[in-house]
């Protein structure tokens, strides 16, 4: 029996600018994984909707952000980069997910709690079963590995679980059909259509956390602007925002455990290590024993250099709109066929007659 070939699925929201935290915690590994792996990287517009149906600018948003991923250093010709909705597989799978998972899964999504707040009621479906259409986004491909921040980690544990239960439930059909793949899960040996995909989280970036409020993550939907550093900001805003981060008054540590109840040091060294690609204690090996005065203005230095070439290029590609457009449908072309290639066993499995 095979097994599952290495396959990298990530996605990003086209809603609002694409700040510091999605470019340490996912884009930044979203490159690097190239090196290593095939990999299929989405602007996820379907998920989009569940926060705001009408979107005034929805097409421009998912260019900007494929500009982004262009610019960071995606190659989108050896890999495959394209916006959700034109590969219709995943609302397909989405579906099918839908009478998978239970509504007790979707309900205990943090995420799901605290975009609904308190009236969930009056949340829309789509909100409650997003889970559902990222599992599907994933597990089209039958992706092995998926970079995100850790805010996405219990969404890809449902994922998991999502997996489990369709080949659980489909086992003698996966059997009988002869298109289940051997996978090891600990000690054991299992049989499956889908793959238990892993999270790929992890490092000092994983958890970029707002420059005002080192207790909440940086957002795009904060209200304060000087809360994130966006990836569009120029060099004097950066440096500006990084000035007026929120710090405390004691000198940095020599150690990492020195950062412990100190969430605004522990996220600015975090900035500095994922930026520098170096670990936190290296940062610390460095600046320990000085002061925030001498550590933002190197810090600034450090994101200006990092970032500054990022809005350059994103720029220079966002321009050229035609260029981007052909990115994406040259990209769904290619997604689709994987994706429909999935879909054709999964509605053999099923016993659907759209074959
Ligand atoms: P989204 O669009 O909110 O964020 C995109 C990526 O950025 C990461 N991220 C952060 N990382 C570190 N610190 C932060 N403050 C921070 N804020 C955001 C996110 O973890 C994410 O990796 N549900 C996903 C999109 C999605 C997806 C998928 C991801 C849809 N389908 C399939 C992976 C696989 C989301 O809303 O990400």
């Amino acid at each position: 029996m095979s097994s599952f070939k290495p396959l990298v699925f990530s996605g990003v929201q086209p809603t609002g600018n694409l700040h510091l935290g999605n470019y340490l915690g996912a884009i930044k590994k979203f490159v690097a994984l190239q090196e290593t792996s095939e990999c299929i990287y989405c602007v996820v517009d379907l998920h989009s909707l569940t926060a705001q149906l009408v979107h005034q600018d929805l097409a421009e948003q998912t260019r900007s952000i494929t500009a982004a991923f262009l610019a960071s250093g995606i190659d989108p010709m050896k890999h495959i980069v394209f916006n959700q909705s034109r590969v219709m597989q995943h609302a397909e799978l989405a579906w099918i997910f839908n009478c998978v998972a239970r509504i007790g899964w979707m309900n205990r999504m943090t995420q799901f709690k605290d975009k609904a707040g308190k009236d969930r009621e009056n949340a829309s479906l789509g909100l409650l079963a997003y889970p559902s259409l990222m599992a599907a986004d994933i597990l089209v491909y039958r992706a092995t590995h998926v970079p995100v921040g850790e805010d996405q980690k219990q969404h890809l544990e449902l994922t998991r679980d999502i997996a489990q239960k369709f080949n659980n439930d489909f086992s003698p059909r996966i059997a009988d059909l002869g298109v289940g793949v051997e996978m090891r899960i600990g000690e054991e040996t299992v049989h499956g259509f889908f793959p238990l995909t892993e999270p790929v989280i992890g490092g000092p970036a994983a958890r970029i956390m707002s420059l005002r409020d080192g207790s909440k993550k940086m957002s795009k939907s904060d209200p304060s602007d000087l809360s994130r550093i966006n990836l569009t900001d120029d060099a004097d805003t950066i440096s500006k925002k990084i000035r007026k981060a929120k710090t405390d008054p004691a000198a940095l540590p020599s150690e990492a455990d020195g950062l412990e109840g100190r969430p605004e040091a522990e996220n600015l060294v975090g900035i500095y290590a994922g930026l520098a690609d170096v670990t936190a204690e290296a940062v610390l090996k460095e600046f320990g024993g000085r002061q925030f005065s001498e550590f933002k203005p190197a810090l600034a230095d450090l994101a200006v250099e990092k970032l500054a070439p990022i809005a350059g290029e994103m720029r220079r590609i966002s321009a050229d709109q035609a260029y981007v457009d052909a990115v994406l449908r040259d990209g769904g072309e290619r997604a689709g066929a994987k994706a429909e290639a999935t879909m054709k066993t999964v509605r053999e499995i099923i016993g659907l007659l759209g074959n």
